[in-house]
């Protein structure tokens, strides 16, 4: 496995690999990987024959006053981790390599990104967009992988690709949950052994707004509230960003409960960690 920390040189790597024939899959990602990030590693070993993972804490996506300087970093555990799973590439740029001095370019959809996150995090999909870009034009992959656990940030990716055309498939995959339900993510260490325990019934509320849902007998709005009663039933001291019953494709509200696929997103805080999760619902 090769650690490339400049930019030429993963242009040099991926052209020879290309050259030879092979399919280039890429996991862009900010490191304290965990079994979430491996298993989007795991699929492109499958369908790929060459494998590059990125690892870059991305200041432009980190609003002010977010976690950006206490953000979990450890490249050597993530670096064992990746050698294991038979990766064959990782970026792992400085911020200067990445945001040279007088950088003044960026990449924005503005759409999709006014809904849930995008009202709570102003920018953050503007870093986004622009450290996606940006690695996909140093990596040159012909997919990428990206998980269900940022729904938003997938389908904005994919609508980037489409309106910007980008030569890339996007696959997205599965989240990852603990055994107990709660998403993996690397947020989650941030957790103090209560908050962790009361945690999953994040997930858990999720679980009963699809089985409302199914019922087709409540409003989303309704939907809505009983969600974030189990919540603050359970989480006590918890912070809710939102909690929202809508469209997968446009992310915006939906009036009620129709026959299609229906996304429930939420954003809460425990403590210092912003939680996100969601679950799809496809009505019959
Ligand atoms: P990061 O949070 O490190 O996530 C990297 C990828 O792993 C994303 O596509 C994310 O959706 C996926 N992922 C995280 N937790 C997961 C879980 N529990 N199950 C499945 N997939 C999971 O997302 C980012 O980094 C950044 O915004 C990035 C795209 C790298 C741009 O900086």
């Amino acid at each position: 496995m090769i650690v490339a920390l400049k930019i030429e040189k993963v242009r040099e790597i991926v052209k020879k690999a290309k050259k030879k024939g092979k399919l280039i899959g890429f996991i862009p990602t900010m490191g304290a990987l965990h079994e979430g990030h491996l298993s989007l590693v795991r699929r492109a070993r499958k369908e790929c024959d060459f494998v590059v993972v990125s690892i870059f804490v991305n200041p432009t996506q980190f609003g002010a006053g977010e976690d950006l300087h206490t953000y979990p970093r450890d490249f050597k555990k993530d670096k064992n981790l990746l050698k294991k799973e038979g990766v064959n590439l990782v970026f792992y740029p400085k911020v200067s390599t990445m945001y040279p001095k007088g950088f003044s370019t960026y990449v924005e959809e503005v759409s999709l990104s006014k809904y849930l996150c995008g009202k709570f995090r102003p920018g953050h999909f503007r870093g986004v967009c622009t450290v996606v870009a940006k690695l996909f034009n140093v990596v040159n992959p012909d997919i990428a992988y990206f998980g269900q656990k940022d729904f938003q940030q997938a389908q904005i990716i994919k609508r980037m690709v489409r309106d910007l055309n980008f030569p890339i498939k996007i696959r997205v995959l599965p989240i990852i949950r603990e055994k107990d339900g709660l998403a993996m993510s690397s947020r989650n260490s941030y957790l103090s052994p209560y908050q962790r325990k009361v945690a999953p019934y994040l997930y858990k509320s999720l679980i009963l707004a699809k089985e409302l849902i199914l019922k087709k007998r409540y409003s989303p709005s309704k939907i809505r509230k009983e969600v974030k009663k189990v919540i603050k039933e359970n989480t006590p001291y918890a912070k809710i960003d939102y909690v929202e019953i809508v469209s997968p494709t446009t992310l915006r509200r939906i009036k009620k409960i129709d026959k299609g696929e229906i996304l429930v997103a939420l954003a809460v805080y425990l403590g210092k960690a912003r939680l996100i999760d969601n679950i799809l619902v496809r009505v019959r």
